[in-house]
């Protein structure tokens, strides 16, 4: 089992970093600005899920209602990050990414690959009954998301 998912984990890494390789900087259809907004986009959307399930974390809701649709959202929003990051777009639109992602991309496709792993250990706890692990999931979920932030966003 535990041999399994580590294999999973793997490969599924490897597909992602082929994708951040790819370079659409030519293309007139996918110009870096719209690429820019569409990642901030999916980037706000995960924030906006996450935020939802933070007010059960923080005992504000005891509602779960829409947890499983919230979190499957946020596994697909993070598994879409290598395709939203493309060489060509560290310029060109209105954006705080670090010049790194591209520099360190292995590292970047790392992290993405521990947060996609971050978002299945959540859909699980959802999907269980225990509230103590829920609510630890949560958090874990904010701090993978901050393992990214902290080294590839800049501060302005
Ligand atoms: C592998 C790196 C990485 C991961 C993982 C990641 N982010 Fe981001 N995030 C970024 C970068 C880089 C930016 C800056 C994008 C830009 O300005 O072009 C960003 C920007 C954002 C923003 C601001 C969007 C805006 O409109 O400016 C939010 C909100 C956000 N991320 C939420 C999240 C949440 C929630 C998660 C976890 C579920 C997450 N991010 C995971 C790299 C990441």
């Amino acid at each position: 089992m535990r041999r399994s998912v580590t294999k999973g984990l793997i490969i599924g890494g490897i597909g992602l970093a082929a994708l951040v390789g790819v370079d659409f900087s030519a293309s007139a259809a996918n110009e870096p600005e719209k690429i820019i907004a569409y990642r901030k986009a999916v980037m706000t959307a995960m924030g906006d899920h996450l935020d939802a399930m933070s007010s059960f974390a923080k005992g504000r809701t005891t509602s779960k209602a829409g947890f499983v649709g919230w979190t499957e959202a946020i596994i697909a929003g993070s598994k879409e990050i290598p395709s939203v990051f493309p060489k060509g777009t560290e310029k060109g639109g209105d954006t705080i990414a670090d010049p790194a992602i591209w520099q360190k991309t292995d590292e970047f496709n790392k992290i993405v690959v521990q947060v996609v792993a971050a978002g299945e250990k959540l859909l699980a706890a959802v999907k269980g009954s225990d509230n103590q692990v829920l609510t630890n999931e949560i958090e874990n979920m904010s701090r993978a998301c901050a393992i990214c932030h902290e080294p590839f966003r800049v501060n302005r």
